[in-house]
């Protein structure tokens, strides 16, 4: 699952122990194990080889240039929503015949930077976009390769705010129109419109809800080249879990025996789009115990990592396996999650500096005794942790360190002071 490990009493990352990370650079600290990022990129890759699909990386979900180059290295291309994104993709030294755009709201001046730049595919949401892409396409005098997301109103059962591909939801052209879409716009010169893209919701723990929008996808597909239409490409998006309490997600090898059987006899362009399940068991956010503190009966253990760093506890009900680097004799966890049970476990609520009562990481979970200035690991926080930080209360954001086997070196400094107001000198 990852290469964060107990070993003599304490927490290890790959080589480095996580005590060492904490001295150099200090805490809060988001530490990357890039063995586990590049393994999870490349169990995909494994997996799904009987389709050859185009795999491309999330960078919304953790977007480190660092990181990023570790795949464009490996031959992964990218999956961006927004041109800061592009940006990124490209500094990575991602191939832009390699990247795909999705997003319900890309600006002009987005799409005109993707179609400057040769992008491989845009993800067209809906109708007014697709004229607007038209219209810049030509103006540009380029071609364009298009996708349609469909929304195939399939339920991913995960968080209600995480669901993309419900009728409900802003996402994606509703298959009943889809068929009118093409119609318009799929003979159109300056766009080739040649896929379809969908993508249903993250994380989404099943197989199942895959199975369902592909085989939409599939019928759509099966209608549309009957009416004429040349559709080579169809990009199933991401969502693939990861491991936050234990190994209770699919692992890439389960989603690939659900969906390399539907897809492998097609002779279509497969791309995938994951992030999560490539970044989130790669990373762990690594905080300083500032105060202990019991209160009305609760007892909190305020660290220095808050809200701003990451949000997913208060914004989805996320978990995090928490526990301390050094956690004591009979505390050494066996596994993770909330199963955990020895004798002197207290319960604690593990919060930060923020002020706001949404500012947690745990409520009442049972953890090792802990004292100030002890170390706490927060883990699986390698996808949409760094990614989704903030300045909230003026506090500079994080510092990253990427751990290569004996070797850790900073891959993004802590901000500082200076950084909260340099862009207000107007
Ligand atoms: C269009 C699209 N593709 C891919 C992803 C990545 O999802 P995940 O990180 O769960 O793999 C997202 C996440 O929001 C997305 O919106």
């Amino acid at each position: 699952m990852d290469y964060f490990e107990y070993r003599d009493s304490a927490l290890w990352c790959e080589g480095v122990a996580m005590e060492r990370i904490a001295r150099e650079f200090g805490t809060p600290v988001y530490v990357y194990s890039a063995r586990t990022f590049v393994e999870h990129y490349e169990r995909i890759a494994t997996a799904f080889a009987k389709l050859q699909p185009l795999i491309c990386y999330s960078i919304k979900s953790c977007p480190n240039t660092h990181l990023c180059k570790l795949l464009a290295r490996k031959g992964a291309g990218f999956d961006v929503v927004s041109g800061g994104e592009l940006f990124r993709a490209r500094r990575a030294g991602g191939d832009p015949a390699k990247i795909v755009f999705a997003g319900v709201g890309k600006s002009e001046a987005e799409i005109r930077a993707a179609l400057r730049c040769g992008i491989g595919l845009l993800n067209v949401e809906s109708e007014a976009e697709m004229d607007q892409l038209v219209r810049i396409a030509a103006e540009e005098s380029v071609s364009a390769r298009a996708a349609l997301r469909i929304n195939p109103d399939v339920d991913p059962v995960t968080h209600r705010h995480t669901t993309t591909g419900t009728r409900e939801t802003k996402f994606g052209v509703d298959v009943a129109r889809a068929r009118r879409f093409f119609e318009r716009f799929g003979r159109t010169k300056e766009v080739s419109l040649c896929g379809l893209h969908l993508h249903i919701g993250s994380p989404v723990n099943r197989v199942d809800p895959y199975v369902a929008a592909i085989q939409r996808a599939l019928e759509l597909i099966d209608e549309l080249t009957r009416a004429g239409f040349a559709i080579d490409t169809l990009d199933i998006g991401g969502g693939f879990s990861a491991h936050y309490r234990g190994t209770e997600a699919p692992d890439a090898a389960a989603y690939a025996a659900a969906i390399v059987p539907l897809l492998r006899e097609r002779g279509l362009r497969i791309i995938l789009e994951p992030g999560r399940s490539i970044a989130a068991n790669a990373g762990v956010l690594l905080t300083r115990v500032e105060y202990v503190k019991p209160a009305n009966a609760r007892r909190f253990v305020i660290v220095d990592a808050g809200m701003n760093d990451l949000i997913r506890p208060v914004l989805y009900d996320a978990y995090h396996f928490i526990w301390p680097v050094r956690p004591g004799e009979g505390f050494v966890p066996g596994a993770r999650g909330d199963a955990i049970d020895a004798p002197g476990l207290v319960e604690t609520d593990v919060v930060g500096p923020v002020c706001e009562t949404g500012d947690f990481f745990a409520r009442k979970r049972r953890l090792p005794p802990v004292e100030r200035g002890e170390l706490l690991a927060v883990f699986t926080a390698g996808a949409y942790g760094m990614s989704m930080s903030s300045q909230y209360n003026s506090r500079p954001r994080a510092a990253e360190v990427l751990v290569e086997g004996d070797a850790a070196r900073l891959i993004r400094r802590r901000e500082t002071y200076d950084d909260l107001v340099e862009a207000e000198h107007v």
